[in-house]
């Protein structure tokens, strides 16, 4: 019997320089393309106090859509989209942040958030940069983020310390 972290470690793909020179890129699309193994990830996040107390699953544009959407349907719970800025409707939120590569810009929609218990998942924790700022939105917008879940935390960039004490559930730490 294999672990979890395991598994997920047998189905991830390092891309040299990629999206720019110096990076090394996680591609999870092979995870995601193995039903066995994403299951097996959501059914881990679906049993955190966090995630199945939650009204709500927020997940971050991209990637952690697919995890978000998935999730939602194993805790019983709906979905809040996290987006890049511009793709939204107003009224909205949004916050500035560094990323490993470059700066980006993040929303979230107002009005569905307040007083609603929030779980917030992505694909990788990097620097923490991206998932820092959906905490500081949803928490504006009148949530409560009850936990965060990824499929991957980079320990090396230190992610974790910009979560703000935050529970953070990584199910592979690299
Ligand atoms: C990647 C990844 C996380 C984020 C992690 O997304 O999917 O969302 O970077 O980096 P951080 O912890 O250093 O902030 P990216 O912005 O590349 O976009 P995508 O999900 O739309 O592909
Ligand atoms: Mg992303």
């Amino acid at each position: 019997d294999i672990s979890l972290a395991q598994l997920i470690n047998g189905l991830l793909r390092d891309v040299e320089d990629f999206p720019q020179p110096g990076v090394r890129f996680k591609d999870i699309t092979p995870l995601l393309a193995d039903a066995a193994a994403f299951g097996a990830c959501i059914d881990e996040l679906a049993d955190l106090p966090g995630a199945y107390e939650a009204d709500v699953i927020a997940g971050v544009e991209a990637r952690g859509f697919v995890v978000a959407a998935a999730l939602a349907r194993a805790v019983d719970a709906g979905v809040v989209p996290v987006r890049k800025a511009g793709k939204l409707p107003p009224p909205t939120l949004s916050a500035r942040y560094d990323l490993e590569y470059g700066s980006a810009e993040i929303e979230v929609p107002t009005g569905l958030l307040e007083g609603k218990r929030v779980y917030v998942v992505d694909d990788v924790l990097a620097t923490g940069g991206t998932l820092a700022a959906a905490i500081d939105l949803l928490s504006r917008a009148g949530a409560t983020v009850t936990g965060v879940g990824v499929l991957v935390e980079l320990s090396f960039l230190k992610g974790r310390a910009r979560l703000d004490g935050h529970d953070l559930r990584a199910l592979l730490t690299l």
